[in-house]
C-alpha cells in the first residue's frame, strides 16, 4: 500500500501507549492509552492524527479496515543477536541432557561455535528480517559480538545497515567473550577492543557498546576500561549484566550511566533498588531463560513494584533464545515473571523504544510519530500473551507501508 497518505479505521482496540516521551514506570506500565472503534491518519510515514473512527474528518485516502481487530505500536526488540551464521541445535540437545551454558563456553562451544561460524562466513547478514516484521516488530537492536576480530566485527556491523524494511538500531559487542588466540592474554584481548572502537566509531557502525559482564566471562574492571574508551568517543552503553550470576553488572550499568541494564536474571536485592532508582532501562529476556530450561527468572515483579522502566525484548540469537516472536516473549513476560498484559505491552513498545534511544519516534500511537504499527486478530489485548505461542498478526505497517499482510 505505497501512498503518501493512509488511514486505518474502525480498530476494536487501538492501544495508543499515550503519554509522555520517556520510560514508564510502576503504575503508568499499565496504561495503554485504549481507543475503542479507533482511527489513525498517517501522512508521509507519519502518524498525523488518532481518535474515535466518527471523528476522521478526512475521509479521501485510501482506507485500511481493522474492524474486530487490536491495533498496537510494532514491537521495538531492544536486544537481539540477529545477525549470525549458523544455528546451534547440536548444544541445544547438550543443554537437554544437562551441560550447562556456561560450562559449553568454557570448552570452547557456545558464543565461540557461532564466531568460528561468523569469521568464515562471506554473507553475514540479519537472519529472518521478514518474520520479526510477521510477527509485529518493526525495529531492533542487534549485536555484533560473533567476530570478535575487527575484520568480522565490522561486517556484522554494516550487515545491519542493509535491512530494508526492518530499523536495527546497532550495537558493537566486541567483548562478548574471550576468543581462542587471546586465551592467555585477557588484558591484550580488551585493549584490542579498545583499539577497535575508534575505528567502529570513525565510520559510524555503531550507537551503542555492550560488554558480557559474568564471572567466566568479562568483569566489571574489563567493562570499566572498554566503557570509558566508548564514552569518550560518544557512544551510549548497554550491558549484558547478572544474567547468570550477580557480579556487579547492574550496578555498573548505573554507575556508567548506561542506557540499559539487560538480563537479570540474577540480580541481587540492593541493585534492584539501585537500577529502580536511577534511569538505567531494565531489560528483560524471559525466552533465553525459557529455552535454557531454568526456572528463576528476573524478579519482575520486584523491578516494577520498585519503580525501575523494564522493557522486555527476544535476545534472538542461536545459542540461547532462538525466538523472536514478541508475543510469545509476552506470554513468558506473564506466567513466567507475573508481569500483567498490559505491562508487557508497554515493556515491549515505548519502554523498548528508551532501550533503543528511540522514544521520540517510536514505541507509541500519537501525532508525529513514526507509523510503525501492528494489527492483530484478537478481540482484545490481553489474547496477545494469552493466546500463547501462535502468530495472530495479520498486518504490519512501517512508515504508514503494508509489510506484511493482506491489503
Ligand atoms: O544474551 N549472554 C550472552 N549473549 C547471549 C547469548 C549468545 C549466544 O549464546 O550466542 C545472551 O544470552
Ligand atoms: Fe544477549
Amino acid at each position: 500500500m505505497k501512498s503518501a497518505k493512509l488511514n486505518i479505521l474502525h480498530a476494536r482496540q487501538l492501544l495508543t501507549i499515550a503519554g509522555p516521551a520517556r520510560a514508564r514506570r510502576g503504575p503508568e506500565l499499565r496504561e495503554l492509552g485504549i481507543i475503542q472503534d479507533g482511527a489513525i491518519a498517517i501522512r508521509d510515514g507519519v502518524i498525523e492524527w488518532v481518535g474515535p473512527t466518527d471523528k476522521l474528518h478526512d475521509r479521501t485516502a485510501p482506507e485500511f479496515d481493522a474492524s474486530g481487530k487490536v491495533v498496537l505500536p510494532g514491537f521495538v526488540d531492544s536486544h537481539t543477536h540477529a545477525v549470525f551464521a549458523s544455528t546451534r541445535g547440536d548444544e541445544f540437545e547438550w543443554g537437554l541432557q544437562g551441560v550447562r551454558y556456561m560450562d559449553i563456553l568454557a570448552g570452547g562451544g557456545g558464543i565461540l561455535s557461532s564466531v568460528n561460524a561468523g569469521r568464515q562466513s562471506p554473507a553475514l547478514r540479519v537472519r529472518f528480517a521478514d518474520q520479526f516484521l510477521k510477527h509485529g516488530t518493526t525495529t531492533i537492536e542487534a549485536k555484533s559480538g560473533y567476530g570478535l576480530d575487527l575484520e568480522t566485527e565490522i561486517r556484522m556491523l554494516e550487515a545491519m545497515r542493509l535491512e530494508p524494511g526492518l530499523d536495527v538500531v546497532s550495537t558493537y559487542l566486541g567483548a562478548h567473550a574471550l576468543p581462542p588466540e587471546f586465551r592467555d592474554n585477557r588484558s591484550g584481548f580488551v585493549d584490542r577492543v579498545i583499539d577497535d572502537l575508534f575505528e567502529i566509531q570513525a565510520r559510524r557502525l555503531a550507537e551503542f557498546c555492550d560488554v558480557f559482564v559474568e564471572p567466566g566471562v568479562f568483569t566489571p574492571a574489563e567493562a570499566i576500561r572498554i566503557f570509558g574508551k566508548a564514552k569518550s568517543l560518544g557512544m551510549h552503553i548497554k550491558i549484558h549484566a547478572d544474567e547468570f550470576q550477580s557480579s556487579g553488572g547492574a550496578a555498573l550499568a548505573v554507575e556508567m550511566a548506561a542506557t540499559s541494564a539487560d538480563h537479570l536474571g540474577a540480580i541481587s536485592d540492593s541493585d534492584i533498588g539501585r537500577i529502580a532508582a536511577s534511569r538505567v532501562v531494565a531489560t528483560l529476556l524471559p525466552a533465553t531463560l525459557f529455552m535454557l530450561g531454568q526456572n528463576q527468572y528476573a524478579p519482575a515483579r520486584q523491578l516494577i513494584d520498585s519503580g525501575a522502566a523494564v522493557a522486555l525484548a527476544s535476545d534472538f540469537n542461536p545459542g540461547t533464545s532462538p525466538t523472536l516472536n514478541m508475543q510469545f516473549v509476552l506470554s513468558l513476560a506473564c506466567t513466567q515473571m507475573r508481569m500483567m498484559p498490559a505491562e508487557t505491552i508497554v515493556a515491549s513498545t515505548i519502554n523498548g523504544a528508551c532501550a533503543v534511544r528511540r522514544q521520540d519516534r517510536l514505541g507509541s500511537i500519537e501525532p508525529g510519530k513514526q507509523a510503525d504499527l501492528a494489527i492483530y486478530d484478537v478481540a482484545d489485548y490481553r489474547e496477545i500473551p494469552y493466546f500463547a505461542a501462535v502468530n495472530f498478526c495479520v498486518a504490519t505497517f512501517k512508515r504508514g507501508e503494508l509489510v506484511w499482510g493482506a491489503k
